[in-house]
C-alpha cells in the first residue's frame, strides 16, 4: 500500500519535471523577445570594443526620416540609370574593363567648408570607415566604391544607413565602379533603414572573398575619386588613414600664410606623415598626443615593421623632435630620389599630378609605385608638413604575411605592367638615374 502511494508520488513528480523541461525548451525557442535580447547584448558589447562606425549607434535617425545625403538616380529608394549615365575610367577614357557611375551621391557644397577634398576608395567591407572620415575631415569627401555583383547592395545599404543617421554625410560624394560584365541592368531596390545600428562592414563576405579572380582595381577607384573632386586641392588617401584634427582648415590657413614662397614653386605636393598606433589606444588628434604615444612605444611610423622604407620620410627624426604647435607649417622639401626611391608618401596635391596606373591591381601590390616614379621623373618637390598627420585605424602590423599565394598571379600581372610602363618612361623622359629607372 505504502509503496504504491510512493510510486504514484514519484511518477507525478517526474511528470511535472518532464513537462517543465519540455515547456521551457519550447519557450526559449519560440520566444523571439528572448532571442532579440540575446543578440542585442552581443552587439552592445561590440560597441565597447571600437569598430569603424560603431559611434553611429549612439545617434538617432534624421528627425523627419529623410536622408542627410543628396542622392541621384532614384536613390535612396531604387537605383535606376541608363547607358548614357555611365563613364569610362579616367585614365583610359575608352571602353575598358570598368564602367563608372559618378555622383550617385553629390555632396552639398557650402562656402564655409575648407576647399580640400579627402578622396578615397572602398570595397563593400570597408564602407563603414566612411563614417570615421566624415566625423574628423571638415572638407568635402569623395568616395569611389568598387561594387561588383552583390557587393553593390551591401555597399548601398550601409551608405544609406549612414546617410540616415550621420549629419556629416552631407559632405560626402559617392561614385560606383562596376566591372564591365556586371553593370546592373535591372533597377535595384534599397531597403529603408530602421535604425542607426550600422553593422561592422568588415564582417561582410564580399565577392572577392569567394572569387579570387575578381581583382580590386584600386587605381581606377583612386582616379575616379580624384577627378570627381570639385576642389583645387585633393588628398588621395586610403580610407583607414584617419586625419589629425582640423587638418583641412589648418592646411588652407597654411597656404594663405605662406602664399608668397608657395606661389613661386611649381610641381609641389604636400606630404602628410602616416603613423600607426596600438589597438588599445584612441586615435591621436594632435601632435603632442602622438609624440607621447611614440615615446611610450604605443605608436610607430606607418609600416615600420613590414616595409620600413615605404613610409619612413626624410627628416623624420627632426620631425619627431620639433615642438608641437597648433598650426600646420612647411617642414622640409625633398625630391623622391635615391635613397628615397621606394618611398610612397600620401600627399595633398591638385588635379595636375599624373594619374595612377589603372592596370595595376591591389592584389598585385606596389600599386602607387609607378605614379611615384613618374613624379620623380617630372622632378616634383615633396613638401613635408609639420603638425599634420594621418593615423592608420588602430592596430600595429608587426609581421609580414609571407604566404599569400593567392597574390602570385596578380603580382606577375603588376610586374609586367610595371616593365611596360618603364619602357614608355624611358622613351618619354631622359633617363634619370636618381629615380632608379631600371
Ligand atoms: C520614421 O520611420 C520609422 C520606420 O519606418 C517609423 O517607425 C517612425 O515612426 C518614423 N518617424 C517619424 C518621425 O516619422
Ligand atoms: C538616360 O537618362 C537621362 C537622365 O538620367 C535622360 O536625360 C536620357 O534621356 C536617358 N536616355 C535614354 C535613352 O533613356
Ligand atoms: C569569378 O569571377 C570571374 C571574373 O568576373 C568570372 O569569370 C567567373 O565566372 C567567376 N567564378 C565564379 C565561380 O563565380
Ligand atoms: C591634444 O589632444 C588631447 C587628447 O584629445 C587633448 O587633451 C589636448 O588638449 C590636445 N592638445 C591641444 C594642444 O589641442
Ligand atoms: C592597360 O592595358 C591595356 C590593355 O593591355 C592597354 O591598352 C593600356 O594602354 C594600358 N594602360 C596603361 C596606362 O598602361
Amino acid at each position: 500500500m505504502v509503496t504504491f502511494l510512493q510510486k504514484v508520488k514519484q511518477l507525478f513528480l517526474l511528470t511535472i519535471i518532464f513537462t517543465c523541461i519540455i515547456l521551457s525548451i519550447i519557450f526559449i525557442h519560440k520566444n523571439p523577445l528572448n532571442l532579440s535580447i540575446l543578440n542585442l547584448a552581443k552587439f552592445t558589447k561590440n560597441t565597447d570594443s571600437k569598430y569603424p562606425s560603431s559611434f553611429v549607434w549612439k545617434l538617432t535617425a534624421y528627425p523627419e526620416n529623410i536622408s542627410y545625403c543628396n542622392f541621384n538616380y532614384g536613390l535612396p529608394e531604387k537605383l535606376t540609370f541608363n547607358e548614357s549615365d555611365l563613364s569610362f575610367s579616367p585614365e583610359s577614357e575608352k571602353p575598358g574593363k570598368y564602367r563608372v557611375l559618378y555622383d550617385v551621391i553629390r555632396n552639398k557644397h557650402t562656402p564655409e567648408v575648407p576647399e580640400v577634398t579627402y578622396a578615397t576608395h572602398v570595397t563593400a567591407d570597408f564602407t563603414s570607415y566612411v563614417a570615421e572620415i566624415a566625423r574628423v575631415w571638415e572638407g568635402p569627401i569623395s568616395v569611389a566604391a568598387f561594387t561588383p555583383q552583390t557587393d553593390l547592395i551591401l555597399t548601398l545599404n550601409i551608405i544609406n544607413q549612414l546617410c540616415y543617421c550621420l549629419p556629416e554625410m552631407t559632405r560626402v560624394s559617392l561614385h560606383l565602379i562596376f566591372p564591365e560584365e556586371n553593370v546592373p541592368r535591372e533597377n535595384l531596390v534599397i531597403a529603408k533603414p530602421k535604425n542607426c545600428l550600422v553593422p561592422n562592414s568588415e564582417k561582410l563576405e564580399t565577392i572577392r572573398s569567394s572569387n579570387r579572380s575578381v581583382k580590386y582595381p584600386i587605381n581606377v577607384c583612386r582616379n575616379v575619386a580624384r577627378v570627381a573632386s570639385s576642389t583645387k586641392y585633393v588628398l588621395v588617401s586610403d580610407i583607414q588613414l584617419i586625419p589629425s584634427d582640423f587638418l583641412a582648415s589648418k592646411f588652407i590657413h597654411m597656404l594663405e600664410k605662406h602664399r608668397k614662397p608657395l606661389n613661386s614653386m611649381t610641381k609641389v605636393v604636400f606630404v602628410i606623415p602616416v603613423f600607426e598606433v596600438e589597438s588599445t589606444v584612441d586615435i591621436p588628434g594632435n601632435k603632442s598626443t602622438l609624440l607621447h604615444l611614440l615615446k611610450t612605444e604605443r605608436a610607430v611610423y606607418f609600416h615600420r615593421y613590414v616595409c620600413s622604407h615605404c613610409q619612413k620620410f626624410p627628416g623624420i627624426e627632426r620631425w619627431l623632435e620639433s615642438n608641437n604647435r597648433e598650426e600646420i607649417t612647411p617642414f622640409l622639401t625633398v625630391k623622391r630620389e635615391i635613397p628615397y626611391q621606394r618611398w610612397e608618401p600620401i600627399y595633398i596635391g591638385t588635379h595636375s599630378e599624373p594619374l595612377y596606373n589603372e592596370n595595376l591591381s591591389w592584389e598585385g601590390l606596389q600599386d602607387k609605385m609607378l605614379q611615384m616614379l613618374e613624379m620623380c621623373l617630372l622632378e616634383y618637390k615633396f613638401l613635408i608638413l609639420d603638425n599634420a598627420f594621418l593615423v592608420h585605424w588602430p592596430g600595429i602590423k608587426r609581421k609580414k604575411t609571407y604566404e599569400e599565394f593567392w597574390r602570385t598571379d596578380a603580382q606577375i600581372e603588376n610586374s609586367i605592367q610595371y616593365k611596360k610602363t618603364l619602357k614608355k618612361f624611358l622613351n618619354k623622359f631622359r633617363s634619370k638615374s636618381k629615380c632608379q629607372l631600371k
